[in-house]
């Protein structure tokens, strides 16, 4: 695993898009299966992104994105209206802004499914598995929204094996996401969430975790110093042959 300082949120987004512009461009005709994170992380480097497609002219109907995880209410994903809504930001940040002609449509975009969260590993895993894994990650250390569990109550395997699944999100991500994402309001911050597991996240053939909130230099020092632990899912990316974490200097200094 690698770790980049990059000056400030500008460098990290360029850097950032313009490693998964290279990753699609490189693998020429055949499909492409796409990690894509939401987040505030995420925001400047989709812009990037798809400005560089367009500008480029880059064919996207072999583009296939598949997402870490949307929020669940009632035992269904929140509507693409609910404040919060994963789809939603993803359709603004990105694939609103491919233009029509570069092929990608709706059968491109893919979300797990809170009624049935397996089928997305088990589609995925026929797709090929992840080509690219784009990653932030919570103030807890959470990857998508696989939460922390205690190191005493399940094994470094058994976590590394968890499927995708409907969980119960925990008081710090419900406190930092109504902080972040829902102007305070506590009470729109769904209480559970569908996530990508991190069996088909570790998979991928390349992961790239993005940091630059100051909360992250945490969690991330703590990864640097240690093992892969359930305590800190981010760690799991430690022990993958191909993952780069990139992280902002002016927010995160790290030892
Ligand atoms: C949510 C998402 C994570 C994301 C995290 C950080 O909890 N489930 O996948 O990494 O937010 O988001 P931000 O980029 O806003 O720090």
């Amino acid at each position: 695993m690698q770790w980049q300082a990059v000056a400030d949120y500008q460098d990290l987004s360029e850097v950032g898009a313009t490693l998964i512009y290279n990753a699609i461009v490189a693998n020429d005709c055949k499909r492409f299966n796409l990690g894509l994170a939401t987040g505030n992380t995420m925001i400047s480097l989709y812009s990037l992104l798809a400005e560089k497609l367009n500008h480029n002219r880059i064919p996207l109907d072999k583009l296939h994105t598949y997402n870490l995880d949307e929020y669940v209410d009632g035992g269904c994903a929140v509507p693409e209206d609910h404040l919060l809504s994963y789809r939603r930001y993803m359709r603004e940040n990105l694939f609103c802004r491919f233009d029509a002609g570069l092929g990608f449509g709706e059968d491109n975009i893919h979300f797990p499914n809170p009624a049935d969260p397996e089928r997305f590993d088990r589609e995925l895993a026929e797709a090929g598995g992840l080509d690219f894994q784009l990653l932030g990650i919570g103030f807890n250390g959470h990857i998508a929204f696989n939460e922390p569990e205690d190191a005493s109550k399940v094994s470094v395997e058994a976590f590394a094996d968890r499927p995708s699944r409907v969980i119960e999100l925990t008081a710090l991500t419900l406190e930092t996401n109504a902080r972040l994402t829902a102007g305070g309001d506590h009470g729109i911050v769904p209480h559970h969430a569908v996530t990508m597991g991190m069996k088909p996240i570790l998979a991928a053939r390349e992961i790239l975790l993005l940091a630059c909130f100051s909360e992250q230099q945490k969690p991330l020092q703590i990864m640097r110093n240690g093992s892969p632990t359930p305590q800190l899912p981010a760690s799991y990316l430690l022990g993958h042959a191909n993952a780069t974490v990139i992280y902002t200097a002016d927010k995160i200094n790290l030892e």
